[in-house]
């Protein structure tokens, strides 16, 4: 059950060959995916051949191959967790019953949207990341980016598969659709803030996959948790693949705060303009990229109250991350969570039903696991005696979605008014100056073993192999 059948079109674990209308459904979105991919996936990457992961299998040994492959060729597929026929949901209203191994009636709409929104964030990501290839700091990042690329191409297959098996003709539309949007487009946009932005450096591109990456874990982790198990088993295979993006993130940015810190070290200095000089990025410019990116996809989690978010909870939908590991009743009726809001000009807390807060019960969870991330990268500072340290902003920094949206925040969390703000703004949140500064960088960089002056090699090459390996060969 968990090897997957290669000798079928599309790669599959889940017997695709014993159901012939589904089989011939998928077999004609493929076609339609890999114009897609050839219209807004990696610029000029065509003819090259990369040094790439691909599932063999969901076990722990299998789903790691590597080898040297074209893009458009990978072996995208569907692969599901093994079941468990004896699965019981464990949170809701439908606490010990069964898992459903099809949608209910009366959950369809709901489910449907939830799959859909998952769904479009994965081709986004390939939009916003598609003229990157071009500016690569090397040829060790550039498969990075590539074998992300790829594997947000396989999420996408995950929820088509689900929108295809279990919502019928409204599922096929919806997977015709998920191709339509496209990232940052005006008239047919896709569906979430974020996904609309521009990923417009390599900064820009670890800042990405280090917080909105994780905030695709706990979306997928809450998902993960679901009653309906289709759903649950997809999202965690697709788990393994989304930390190997955070990895990506957390250590791109750990490589480029080494190679600031030697700048900052071999120069005495702490002068934004003499490092940039020098060819490294600053730290307040790090910080300012850490201070957008981190408020931009806090608010991907959607309103502070939200009786959205508990109604997908309580009919089974939707759980929580680590819903197993917590010792409440996990049902939740009755229970409180405390949420901000403005009074008077100040920032307060005050308590609210905590099924309608959710959202922000995810968003703090999420909140925790960045935060330790930014400590490790401080610890690169402390570890080369430099004393400044990045720091995430107050969540009601920069927000556009919820309570705290139109509201004017301070990093350190005060209140502020529009003079200080417009005065300020450019302290805190990236600068067109900045963001010219960090494109004057992108320069190409793709022989082995060399990098941009602006980053640091890693600490290991990719599956051991050295950091020099050819990992892609442009043919
Ligand atoms: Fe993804
Ligand atoms: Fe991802």
């Amino acid at each position: 059950m968990s090897t997957v059948n290669y000798s079928d079109k599309i790669p599959n674990n889940v017997n695709l060959s014993e159901d012939r209308t589904l089989q011939r459904a998928l077999e004609g979105w493929q076609p339609n995916f890999v114009n897609w991919w050839d219209d807004v996936g990696p610029d000029g990457s065509t003819g090259y051949d990369v040094y790439l992961r691909t599932a063999v299998s969901v076990d722990p040994q299998g789903w790691a191959q590597f080898g040297h492959v074209k893009m458009r060729d990978y072996r995208w597929g569907i692969f599901l967790n093994p079941g468990d026929a004896s699965r019981e949901i464990h949170f809701g209203d439908h606490k010990g019953e069964k898992a459903w191994q099809d949608v209910p009636g009366e959950h369809r709409a709901n489910l449907r949207r939830i799959i859909v929104t998952q769904g479009d964030t994965e081709p986004a990501s390939v939009e916003q990341q598609r003229h990157l290839g071009l500016t690569a700091p090397s040829m060790y990042d550039l498969r990075n980016l590539y074998q992300i690329n790829v594997e947000e191409g396989r999420h996408l297959w995950a929820m088509v598969y689900l929108l295809h098996k279990h919502f019928g003709r409204d599922g096929r539309e919806e997977a015709e659709a998920l191709l339509q949007r496209t990232s940052g487009d005006v008239d047919n946009p896709r569906i979430l803030g974020a996904f609309n932005e521009k990923t417009p450096d390599w900064l820009a591109f670890f800042m990405f996959t280090y917080f909105t990456d994780r905030d695709g874990k706990f979306q997928l982790s809450a998902l993960a948790e679901s009653a309906f198990d289709p759903l649950a088993r997809t999202t965690k295979f697709m788990l393994t693949e989304e930390a190997h993006h955070m990895f990506v993130g957390e250590s791109g940015v750990s490589r480029v705060l080494t190679r600031t810190a030697a700048v900052m070290n071999e120069l005495k200095t702490d002068d934004a303009q003499k490092v940039r000089a020098a060819g490294a990025i600053d730290l307040g410019t790090i910080q300012r990229y850490l201070n957008f990116h981190y408020s931009v996809t806090i608010d991907l989690f959607g309103a502070d109250q939200s009786s959205n978010a508990a109604i997908f909870y309580s009919s089974g939908l939707k759980g929580r991350y680590e819903e197993g590991k917590r010792t409440d009743d996990h049902v939740l009726k009755g229970q409180t969570y405390k949420v901000l809001e403005v009074k008077d000009g100040q920032l307060v807390e005050k308590d609210v039903p905590m099924l309608n807060a959710l959202n922000e019960v995810l968003r703090d969870d999420f909140i925790k696991d960045s935060v330790a991330g930014v400590n490790r990268w401080n610890k690169v500072l402390e570890k080369a005696g430099i004393p400044t340290r990045l720091t995430v902003p107050h969540k009601a920094f920069n927000r556009q979605i919820g309570a705290l949206a139109g509201i004017k925040m301070s990093p350190d969390g005060r209140v502020v008014g529009e003079a200080e703000w417009a005065a300020k703004k450019s302290e805190w949140l990236p600068t067109p100056d900045d963001f010219a500064f960090v494109a004057s960088l992108m320069g190409r960089v793709v022989d082995p073993g060399k990098f941009a002056g602006w980053i640091a090699p890693p600490v290991m090459g990719i599956n051991r192999q050295p950091v020099d390996f050819e990992y892609v060969r442009f043919g």
